[in-house]
């Protein structure tokens, strides 16, 4: 069968990704084959960069054969990688860390054999071996010729990625350059790109109200010093830009970090426990689903002195009073929401969390090790949540997947909460 050159207009879905998108912050691995739409990917690269995400393309050998490696990575701002075993490009970011790199996979535009050899679990090339080790979101974009696209091989081939999960985005429909008409153009750039957003969007907690602490708080000892703590908030903005991507109206209130709110979230920016606590307490009412992350200082100084304590021979003693627990004071409240906490421990994980667990009545507890670059600060995290009953242990991954997978988990027991109540309530008011 002639190649044929694949072309595509479609526009209709445009959008204004510019200011509001959920590719904002986000890694995602482009990965172009040897479609004469290749051409189109240098434009796409430039659309996601533009949506706020970090690119890095992988091409295959035929894919150079339409685009130079170098217009790419000028694009991109990475080096381009296509070489599955050479050494000097697996030393630098080999196809495992690319693979955990990613948020999410894009191949566009996807030929026939690429789509082909994905279906039969191939990795002897570097892209094929990436999407194999990729744990996240993958899609495909297919660019091919009318009768390539339509031939049974194909369609069973498209089929079965779906099957896995795989989301299939267009082709579009129209001439193609080879002087055919029908399915087969890639969809345009600004197109894959709201089609890429959308792999991000769960809509899991479609309809919910959501409130998430995160960061330290600063308890002040005098104008110029405070107790405070190393949270970063990392995990806790990670957490409402999961729950926003899962559909919830989201309220952040951040203690001071060094952090850019999340598209579409309200943030309410406070400093101490106490003022925590007010912000949590004006926030609550009417909320689903309250995820404390917040690292909130158990204790604060007893006198704060009004001007800078000086130094002196002797030793200082500091009177420390105790905070109030924001996340006991919601989990007890008469219409209480369904309520998750943190859990930050250098021992005794499990007991320490089971403990928290009961004594404070929440629904769900996120208990994580510190230190060894876990935890406070760093990037990474790994988690082990609890229930009454269940359990799961979150392996170590970036705080922004981790989060996500948090939410999905969140999401799940709330359903499973919300329909048991809703079931218990039915009978209460069964007369018979
Ligand atoms: C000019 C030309 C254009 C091509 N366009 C396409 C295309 O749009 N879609 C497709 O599936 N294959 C197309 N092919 C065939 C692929 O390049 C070929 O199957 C190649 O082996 C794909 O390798 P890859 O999937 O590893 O990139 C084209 C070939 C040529 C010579």
């Amino acid at each position: 069968m002639p190649a044929c050159v694949v072309m595509s207009d479609n526009t209709d879905l445009l959008v204004n990704y510019f200011t509001m998108s959920y590719l904002s912050g986000k890694n995602i691995l482009l990965g172009i084959t040897g479609s004469i739409a290749a051409y189109k990917s240098a434009e796409l690269v430039r659309h996601l960069r533009e949506a706020g995400a970090s690119v890095r393309v992988v091409m295959t050998a035929g894919a150079a054969e339409f685009i130079t490696p170098l217009t790419l990575q000028a694009l991109s701002g990475h080096p381009v990688s296509s070489d599955l075993l050479d050494p000097a490009a697996e030393a630098a970011m080999g196809h495992i860390e690319l693979a955990r790199w990613a948020d999410a996979v894009l191949v566009a535009p996807a030929t026939a054999n690429f789509i082909a050899r994905r279906v039969h679990g191939r990795g002897d090339d570097l892209l094929t071996a990436v999407c194999l080790a990729c744990e996240a979101p993958q899609a495909v974009a297919p660019a091919m010729n009318q009768s390539m696209w339509e031939d049974p091989a194909t369609t069973h081939n498209v089929a079965t990625l779906q099957e896995r999960g795989i989301r299939v985005i267009g082709p579009a429909v129209g001439s193609q350059a080879c002087g055919d008409s029908g399915p087969g153009r890639l969809l345009e750039p600004e197109v894959l790109v709201r089609h890429l957003e959308n792999l991000f969007t769960t809509g899991i907690l479609a309809g919910c109200r959501v409130l998430v602490t995160a960061g330290p708080t600063r308890e002040p000892l005098d104008p110029v010093r405070y107790l405070g703590n190393r949270s970063s908030g990392k995990m806790g903005f990670a957490v409402a830009a999961a729950a926003v991507e899962a559909g919830a109206e989201v309220t952040l209130i951040a203690g001071p970090v060094a952090l850019s709110t999340p598209q579409r979230v309200k943030r309410i920016d406070v400093v101490t426990a106490r003022e925590m606590q007010v912000a949590v307490l004006d926030g609550v009412k009417g909320t689903d689903i309250f995820i404390a992350a917040a690292a909130v200082a158990d204790y604060r100084p007893r006198d704060v002195s009004g001007c800078k304590l000086k130094k002196s021979a002797g030793k200082l003693t500091l009177e420390l009073e105790r905070n109030p627990d924001i996340l006991a004071m919601v989990a007890g409240r008469e219409k209480a929401p369904f309520t998750v906490g943190f859990a930050a421990e250098t021992e005794s994980v499990e007991l320490n969390a089971q403990q928290k667990l009961q004594a404070k009545s929440i629904d769900m507890i996120a208990a994580n090790q510190v230190g060894e670059n876990l935890g406070f600060e760093a990037d990474d995290n790994a988690l082990q949540v609890f229930w009454d009953g269940g359990s799961v242990q979150l392996e170590r991954a970036r705080k922004t997947r981790l989060a996500r997978q948090l939410v999905e988990l969140v999401a799940e027991r709330y359903h499973h909460k919300h329909d048991n109540d809703t079931v218990i309530k039915l009978h209460a008011k069964d007369p018979a």
